[in-house]
């Protein structure tokens, strides 16, 4: 961490660092991509996918073109469809929601842990019924959701599990890297995720055979080989020359991670003993820290102060998704869901990033505590 001038703006992520350390070997994998002339699922895309599944513990890694299609084609591939419904967490980035819309299922929004922001097993169990075909639990801000007593839900009621792993890489629940646990495991590297690339991308984790095979060919038009279309899939390919920055990227992640939590030790250990109520790690596994969030009083006050102070941050989220007008046909009214309808009301991301300079961190907490305690 290096000292920075105090006039300076704290931005809320700084990618352009980052890419300056790798963009020598990015260009060069670029170039070697294109003297090998090979620019949809070549040597990079195949080469990602095989270290991405050993990272993960999972037999299969399908890389996609985003997050979002990871989940829609992990959805399709489980059979889930009209006339389904999938239970999940109304306290997450729209995505999550709007693919089990896109295959054409229902979402039913269960609560949230106060604590972790992750989906409420007990709310889960109150939300099943004879439609309810899989649960899709988000491991927001890169803390894992509770997913051993999910597991045991799902195979009590025999549902599929689509694990949303989008802010979640390198997280891990018991034991187990998240992605590796349900049926499938889905992940985006939209830039400001904690393994971003350079542009969209996405991937599907899986350790059954039949999944694997039926996500290759649902992201490549349904072909079973060139020309031979046996259903109607779509195009979601990995990119090639995101897939190079991404195995670079990956070599160095578990010091990107440990440089997160590192950040996050250094808030929370300046906010102890103050009315900022600090995010909590899992009891048996670890945070990704993809984001900082705390709970503040007076929220909007002090995202005002920080604002001021031109420090960035984020309201990640500012309305549960059962509460979102497209959602009005659902029938969910305020009070629904009420644990995460306060949330709502307390939240605050601060920036948080590997490297984040130590006098940025004091400023933030400076600024912060100013309002807070004020
Ligand atoms: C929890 C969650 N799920 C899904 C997605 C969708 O990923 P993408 O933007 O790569 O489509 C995101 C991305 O922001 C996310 O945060």
């Amino acid at each position: 961490m290096h000292a920075v001038t105090k006039t300076s703006p704290v931005p809320f992520l700084d990618l352009s660092t980052q890419y300056k350390k790798l963009e020598a070997e990015w260009l060069d994998a670029i170039r070697a991509t294109g003297a090998r002339g090979s620019f949809i699922l070549g040597p990079n895309v195949t080469e990602f996918e095989k270290e991405f599944a050993a990272y993960v513990g999972v037999k299969h890694a399908i890389g996609v073109a985003n997050g979002t299609d990871s989940l829609i084609l992990s959805l399709r591939a489980l059979g889930v469809g009209p006339g389904d419904e999938v239970i999940t967490t109304p306290f997450t980035f729209f995505a999550s929601s709007e693919a089990i819309d896109v295959v054409g299922a229902t979402p039913v929004f269960a609560d949230i842990l106060p604590d972790s922001f992750c989906i409420d097993p007990a709310s889960i169990r109150q939300k099943i019924t004879s439609k309810t075909r899989a649960i899709l639990p988000v491991h927001i801000f890169g803390h894992p959701a509770e997913m051993d007593e999910i597991m045991k839900i799902a195979r009590e009621r025999k549902l599929a599990v689509v694990e949303d792993c989008a802010q979640a890489f390198g997280a891990t629940a018991g034991g187990k890297v998240t992605g590796s646990i349900g049926d499938t495991g889905s992940y985006s590297f939209y830039p400001t995720k904690v393994l971003g690339c350079y542009g969209d991308g996405g991937m599907i984790t899986t350790n059954s055979d039949a999944l694997n095979e039926h996500i290759r060919r649902l992201r490549n038009h349904g072909a079973v080989k060139p020309f031979i279309h046996t259903e109607i899939g779509c195009n979601s390919r990995l990119d090639e020359v995101q897939a190079a920055v991404l195995r670079i990227k990956l070599r160095t992640i578990r010091n990107d991670i440990a440089g997160r939590q590192q950040v996050a030790a250094e808030y929370t250990k300046r906010f102890a003993g103050t009315a900022v109520k600090t995010p909590s790690l899992p009891k048996q596994g670890m945070h990704a820290f993809n984001l900082y969030t705390v709970r503040v009083p007076k929220r909007d006050a002090v995202r005002q102060a920080l604002t001021d102070a031109q420090i960035g941050t984020s309201q990640c989220y500012p309305q549960g998704l059962h509460l979102q007008e497209v959602y009005k046909r659902l029938g969910y009214k305020p009070g629904s869901l009420p644990v995460c309808e306060h949330a709502c009301t307390e939240t605050l991301s601060l920036p948080v990033y590997p490297g984040m300079p130590l006098d940025h961190i004091e400023r933030v907490c400076e600024a912060l505590l100013g309002v807070v305690k004020g």
